[in-house]
């Protein structure tokens, strides 16, 4: 195996790197991007390769604060303007008709550009210094959970990038919010770390992309699968759930975990009992995003087979977070997992 990457918090580095057309691994405040020269079509091209993602998924472009959008975004709606005064640096992605500044691999060869401005002090030093966009897709191979600290990303990527800046675990810990400006009415392609209600005090109702008939490509519905199979379920059907899966795993003697916040698991004394392995997440939704995917990961890597997760309330980060667990619980490619 190859040497591992570079790695610490020397954000001069980072920047040489991404100017030489190399990738550079990075955190946000949502979790980790593999980033890249966003005007280099040779330097985009890898972030495919290493992901294994699909060449037509388009890549979300990073700006330093303040940066114009002019540029990489044409036909700015007002909207657009509105939007990224309120909620920029953060955890919110918009969808703009393309401008000449981005080579086409960053867009997949779209006509369209997905643009945001991070709030991670460690990400905005690393594109001042740069001085461009940087284009970052989640730095996981392609279909698996999202990085939130530089360990995963190590694990996941290790020799492929040629530096990893390590900025902590992320603050958020679910992937951004995606609103489509590119066609007339907002349209949201993919819940995230702002909430919607956010978003719509400010551009009123949005429209909702159909998970199964995504508008987005990229957004399919095994994304974000860890390799055990997961159950979501609403919290009261968590206990039949988990009887369900004991004796479908029992003839193969698998290993059956519960994602639950630690209170509701407190109020199920009979888990005890059983051969379950309980997880407890934070009780606050923020807490459960924060660490939503470090604690899939954590149950891989214990060997568990299902996964009974719990769905939150839909409100807030709720929905982002029982967006990605349909998803972990989607259908996969058959005869495989999501990852390569
Ligand atoms: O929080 C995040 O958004 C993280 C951090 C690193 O910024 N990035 C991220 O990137 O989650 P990625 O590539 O894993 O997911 C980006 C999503 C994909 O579903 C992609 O299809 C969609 O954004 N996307 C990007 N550009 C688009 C465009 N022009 N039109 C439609 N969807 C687009
Ligand atoms: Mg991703």
């Amino acid at each position: 195996m190859s040497q591992g990457p570079g790695r610490g918090a020397d954000v001069a580095r980072g920047a040489a790197l991404l100017a030489a057309g190399r990738l550079v691994a990075f955190p946000t405040e949502t979790v980790y991007g593999l980033g890249a020269d966003a005007s280099r079509d040779d330097a985009v091209g890898r972030i495919f390769d290493v992901k294994g993602r699909p060449r037509a998924h388009p890549l979300i472009v990073h700006l330093a604060p303040g940066a114009a959008l002019e540029g990489w975004a044409a036909d700015v709606p007002d909207l657009a303007h509105r939007l990224a005064a309120a909620a920029w640096p953060g955890p919110l992605t918009l969808i703009l008709r393309r401008g000449p500044r981005a080579a086409a691999a960053a867009t997949g060869g779209a006509d369209t550009i997905g643009l945001r401005v991070p709030a991670h002090p460690l990400a905005q030093a690393l594109l001042a210094a740069f001085g461009g966009g940087v284009a970052a897709p989640s730095a996981n191979r392609f279909g698996a959970v999202s990085p939130t600290t530089a360990d995963h990303v190590a694990a996941d990527l290790g020799g492929d990038v040629d530096y990893i800046l390590d900025g902590g675990p992320c603050a958020v810990g679910v992937e951004s919010t995606i609103v489509d400006l590119s066609r007339g009415r907002p349209v949201l392609l993919r819940p995230g770390g702002l909430p919607r209600e956010a978003i719509e005090a400010i551009a009123g109702p949005l429209e909702v992309a159909d998970a199964r008939a995504p508008a987005a490509p990229g957004t399919l519905a095994s994304h974000y699968a860890p390799r055990a199979e997961v159950i979501a379920v609403d919290l009261d059907g968590v206990p039949a759930a988990v009887a369900g899966a004991l004796a479908a795993v029992a003839a193969r003697r698998g290993a059956v975990a519960v994602l639950a916040p630690a209170g509701a698991l407190a109020g199920w004394p009979e888990l005890s009992q059983l051969p379950v392995l309980a997880c407890p997440l934070p009780d606050d939704i923020a807490g459960m995003a924060r660490e939503l995917y470090g604690a899939l990961r954590d149950l891989d890597a214990r060997g568990v087979d299902v996964v009974i997760a719990a769905l939150p309330p839909a409100a807030g980060l709720g929905e982002a977070v029982g967006d990605r667990l349909r998803r972990a619980a989607g259908p996969r490619p058959r005869g495989e997992s999501a990852e390569p």
